[in-house]
């Protein structure tokens, strides 16, 4: 920690999609605040653990230069700064934290000119996260140009401004109103409890340490779902990979039918989303049922 400081300070995105789920996980932790008159800064009355509200976007460089011990992110936030900063120290992701999942996606003009992946070549797409993006251009051999935007991303096609954008979506609902519509998913986040990568003492670890027990039990069970499906045998690589799971599911076989498997998958946070693309994938039987409690 801080030489000038025995507290802990987590960071926390101020307004926006993850606000508000990340303060309620901190109170669940069992952790007491009293905030203070810019509301900026929440004091923590039972412990030694402060909450820093500022923009998502500042939290990895905050983690980073050590101004807070942690911070609740995007990974999507974290793996840009990762990227972007090359070989500088990052912040650590301790563990995923089952909420505000979303996906990081390149989204076209509903105008039906780019059909496929390979329509990028030559383009321009407008992003907040070049580096993600352009990582993931490298990775797919598409020679198309990155076009940095920090707000707004969804309105440069119309602009005039990139062809197509690659901006985080979760229900859609922007892309939609923006006619503009998915053509791949680039890679899926979700919040995330982040550390900073300065040296800790040891009495700054054990007081992480504690603080994640907590938060992790506050966690369990919480929003837990039991997915069950029916479905192809040769299905179950394309099913996994779309699971928002904490464990491998277990798959069972089914009598009689070789070709079939059944899956039984724990899954923080289901959409309907996720069931439609999991029926697309030859899914039958689904079933979502409430989990009431869990010992991991
Ligand atoms: C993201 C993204 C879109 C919106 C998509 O912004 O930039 O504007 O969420 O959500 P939807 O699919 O449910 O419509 P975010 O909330 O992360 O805010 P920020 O980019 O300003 O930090
Ligand atoms: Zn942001």
């Amino acid at each position: 920690m801080n030489e000038n400081r025995d507290r802990l300070r987590i960071a926390v995105q101020k307004s926006g999609r993850l606000s508000d789920q990340s303060l309620d996980l901190l109170r669940r932790a069992g952790l007491v605040f009293r905030s203070s008159r810019d509301r900026l800064f929440l004091y923590g009355e039972n412990m030694p653990v402060d909450v820093l509200l500022v923009r998502d976007d500042d939290i990895p460089g905050l983690l980073v230069e050590g101004s807070c011990e942690l911070g609740i992110v995007g990974r999507n936030v974290l793996d840009e700064q990762r990227l972007a900063g090359a070989d500088a120290p990052a912040p650590a992701e301790l563990q995923a934290l089952g909420f505000g999942s979303c996906r990081l996606a390149i989204a076209v003009p509903d105008n039906g000119l780019i059909k496929n992946v390979t329509d990028l070549a030559g383009l321009r797409i407008a992003t907040s996260y070049p580096a993600l993006l352009a990582e993931w251009l490298r990775k797919q051999s598409i020679d198309a140009e990155v076009v940095l935007l920090n707000g707004s991303v969804e309105i440069a096609p119309r602009l005039g401004k990139a062809h197509a954008i690659c901006d985080l979506v979760s229900s859609g609902a922007t892309l939609a109103a923006n006619q503009l519509h998915e053509l791949v998913t680039v890679m899926r986040s979700e919040a995330v409890l982040a550390s900073s990568p300065r040296a800790q003492n040891a009495a700054t670890a054990a007081q992480i340490e504690r603080l994640c027990a907590r938060i992790g039990g506050a966690q369990s069970g919480d929003g837990m779902r039991l997915l069950m499906l029916q479905a192809p045998r040769n299905a179950l690589p394309a099913i996994t990979r779309l699971l928002p799971s904490r464990e491998t599911p277990s798959v069972l076989s089914l009598d009689g039918r070789p070709d079939d498997i059944a899956v039984q998958a724990l899954c923080s946070e289901l959409d309907w989303q996720h069931l439609e693309e999991l029926k697309r994938l030859g899914a039958s039987s689904l079933m979502v049922l409430n989990v009431e409690r869990m010992l991991a």
